[in-house]
């Protein structure tokens, strides 16, 4: 029998204290205008000292969890998406695995950097078509905030905390317009490691380091691939753009996602944005804008969504849901 991984919820978390571009602006040499005008953003929210990548999760999770009508016992799988975990090791998902009260099935974390949510839907969809699992949670989190160089004002304006998730369950395919995942695809280059990275690690410096780019050429690098793995998403599917009721990308840059949209010829009010006010929380980004979008209604099921990201490796990716 032929499965297909359905949404059953969706959940995000941020928290609470907001930090905006004029308080960045009291501290470093930039301002509200350089940065709405370059990024799109207007506000982050920056983690408390006391909360972790794993709070950021678990709050998410069972959100998304309670409007799934489940709990941590239905999973049988946590795949979760950070470039900030809690420890080296172990992974952030068995914190969350614990905390949820789930004890069989298997946790692990994917790191794929801000592609990572579209790895780890990859990776759970795969396990539930394989029948490997029958109900998982997919989350993104980062704490981002403890990995910028505060200092370095071309990238510490660029990103905030979050954390997002959707609970999957394996469902009968019935048709070629069944709900669920219809296709994910994955890509990465290494050659380009050296323009997105973080400068400590465990083997390189025995520190966390702190995160460097060369902002062009990421740009450069993002409206190119993003728009080629989003024509491999559509023609994987034999869809049009027009076929699309929205695009649901990874929340980088609004200038990034306004020159994937035109490549589309989607309307702007078909996408979902929420930098203005999230910033870039790199893994968490897409679950947090679905999240949002399903909350006040303007995703519902039966829509067709589109997700696509790049992040640091580089990696790239996309995926199409039906809702
Ligand atoms: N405030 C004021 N001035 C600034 C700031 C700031 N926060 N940051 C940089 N500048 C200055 C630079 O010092 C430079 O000054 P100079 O001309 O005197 O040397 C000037 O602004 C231009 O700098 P650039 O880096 O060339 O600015 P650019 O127009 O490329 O914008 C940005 C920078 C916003 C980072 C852009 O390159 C970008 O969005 N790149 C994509 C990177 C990205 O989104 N990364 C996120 C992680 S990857 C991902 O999620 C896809």
């Amino acid at each position: 029998m032929s499965l297909r991984s359905q949404v059953v919820g969706c959940g995000g978390y941020l928290p609470e204290r907001i930090v905006t571009n004029e308080e960045l602006a009291r501290r470093l040499d930039t301002s509200d205008g350089w940065i709405r005008q370059r990024t799109g953003i207007g506000e982050r929210r920056i983690a408390a000292d006391s909360e972790l990548t794993s709070d950021l999760a678990y709050e998410a999770a069972s959100r998304a969890l309670q409007r799934a009508g489940m709990s941590g016992s239905d999973l049988d799988l946590i795949v979760l998406a950070t470039a900030t975990p809690d420890h080296t090791f172990p992974s952030t998902a068995v914190k969350v695995q614990a905390r949820l009260g789930m004890k069989r099935g298997a946790a692990f974390d994917v790191q794929a950097v801000c592609s990572g949510f579209i790895f780890a839907l990859a990776t759970a969809d795969n396990a539930l078509r394989l029948g490997q699992a029958r109900t998982a949670l997919v989350i993104g989190a980062e704490t981002f905030s403890r990995i910028l160089d505060w200092t370095d004002r071309g990238t510490c304006v660029l990103f905030g905390d979050g954390a997002g998730a959707v609970v999957l369950n394996a469902a009968p395919l019935e048709g070629p317009a069944a709900r669920g995942v219809l296709s994910t695809h994955l890509h990465s280059d290494g050659r380009l490691h050296d323009i997105l990275y973080v400068d400590g690690g465990p083997s390189l410096t025995g520190t966390t380091g702190h995160l460097r780019m060369e902002g062009r050429e990421v740009f450069r690098q993002a409206v190119q691939h993003l728009s080629e793995v989003v024509d491999e998403a559509l023609a994987a599917n034999g869809l049009q753009p027009s076929d699309l009721d929205w695009l649901v990308p990874h929340q980088a840059n609004t200038r990034i996602i306004d020159a994937v949209c035109r490549k589309l010829g989607l309307a702007p009010n078909k996408t979902v944005v929420t930098i203005e006010r999230h910033a870039n929380t790199s893994a968490a980004s897409i679950p947090l804008a679905l999240d949002e979008a399903v909350s006040d209604g303007r995703i519902r099921p039966g829509h067709l969504v589109l997700l696509e990201a790049l992040g640091g490796g580089l990696t790239w990716g996309a995926g199409i849901v039906r809702w």
